[in-house]
């Protein structure tokens, strides 16, 4: 697809540019909607696009492939680029605006300056991502500021960045208004994640466990446990035992996000957060207990 302006969609490659056509819909009256990605545009990216579109008059997708907020070890140079793709799923999604930098534009040469949220990002994926939410909250706050005034949407699948990035706007009075979308699943449970493209067959059955053993623990929280360890043990040992790398499984408070311990009692609304290699691709998904559907009606197996 050629750069500038297609049918119904404006291509902004510069951040003047966008910023002069976020201002220019909104001098004429329109509410912003701004969905923030990495491009590799799945249904679930496109369900947060339509959510946009519903609460507000223009939407402006951002399609970066942030280097900051990857680890070294991390897949920042295979991360799958597809461009002319995504911009037909934006198009086709009612976008009105897609920003699609390149690196220059947005760290400048020089640049000097994080953004850095404390204690949220102390646990669950930020113990064992050093550097990544300060990536995460360094482009996201500079997106915004780009974009001004807008109704961000973002997914759950990362709940504990849509935590972080809450609390980042609340914190630096942000002209924007943040909301959460659920988490977008294929028929058999597994979360959508542009990195599922990289699962053997073999490593994609695997990955069903994830959500499989969520929906055992929504289910036992809904048979009244409310037992930190046997809500959360069940979840790690599934897991382990379908062959995946466990990096975490863990309860932790749905707000300020502080792990709860195996001997602890849980409320009537708890987070419980999975991460999990499959070979080198990491897995995430997670349910609010208390809150949440269970992932998968059928949870045997
Ligand atoms: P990316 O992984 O491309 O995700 C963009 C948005 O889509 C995020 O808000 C993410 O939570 C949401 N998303 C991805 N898979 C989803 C699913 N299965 N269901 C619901 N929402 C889903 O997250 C990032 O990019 C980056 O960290 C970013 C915020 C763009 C900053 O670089």
């Amino acid at each position: 697809m050629n750069p500038g302006r297609t049918m119904g969609l404006e291509l902004c490659r510069t951040v003047a540019d966008f910023r002069l056509a976020c201002d220019r819909a909104r001098a004429h009256g329109a509410k912003l909607g701004l969905v923030p990605t990495m491009g590799a545009l799945h249904a679930g990216h496109v369900a947060l696009l339509e959510d946009a579109r519903r609460r507000t008059d223009c939407v402006a997708a951002t399609i970066f492939v942030n280097p900051t907020q990857f680890g070294p070890n991390e897949d920042f140079s295979k991360y799958p680029r597809t461009l002319d793709a995504d911009l037909e799923k934006c198009e086709a999604a009612g976008v009105s605006l897609v920003f699609a930098p390149d690196t220059q534009e947005m760290y400048p040469q020089g640049e000097k300056t994080r953004v850095r949220v404390d204690e949220l990002t102390a646990h669950l994926c930020g113990r064992s991502r050093p550097g990544h939410f300060e990536g995460v909250t360094t482009v996201v706050t500079k997106l915004f500021a780009v974009a001004g005034p807008c109704v961000a949407v973002f997914g759950r699948k990362d709940y504990q960045q849509l935590c972080v990035i809450r609390r980042m706007a609340r914190d630096l009075l942000l002209p924007v208004e943040v909301v959460g979308h659920p988490i977008v699943r294929e028929s058999d449970g597994l979360a959508l994640s542009s990195r599922n493209t990289y699962l053997s067959a073999p490593d994609r059955v695997r990955a069903l466990t994830l959500s499989r053993s969520l929906s055992r623990a929504v289910a036992a929280f809904a048979r009244g446990e409310r037992g930190a360890g046997a809500l959360r043990l069940p979840v790690a040992e599934a897991i382990e035992s379908a062959g995946l790398r466990l990096d975490y499984a863990t309860l932790a408070d749905a707000d300020v996000l502080a792990p709860i311990a195996d001997e602890s009692r849980v409320g009537d609304r708890v987070l419980l957060a999975v991460a999990a290699f499959a070979g080198s691709t990491r897995l995430i998904d997670n349910v609010v207990l208390g809150e949440d559907a269970a992932p998968v009606i059928e949870a045997r197996s």
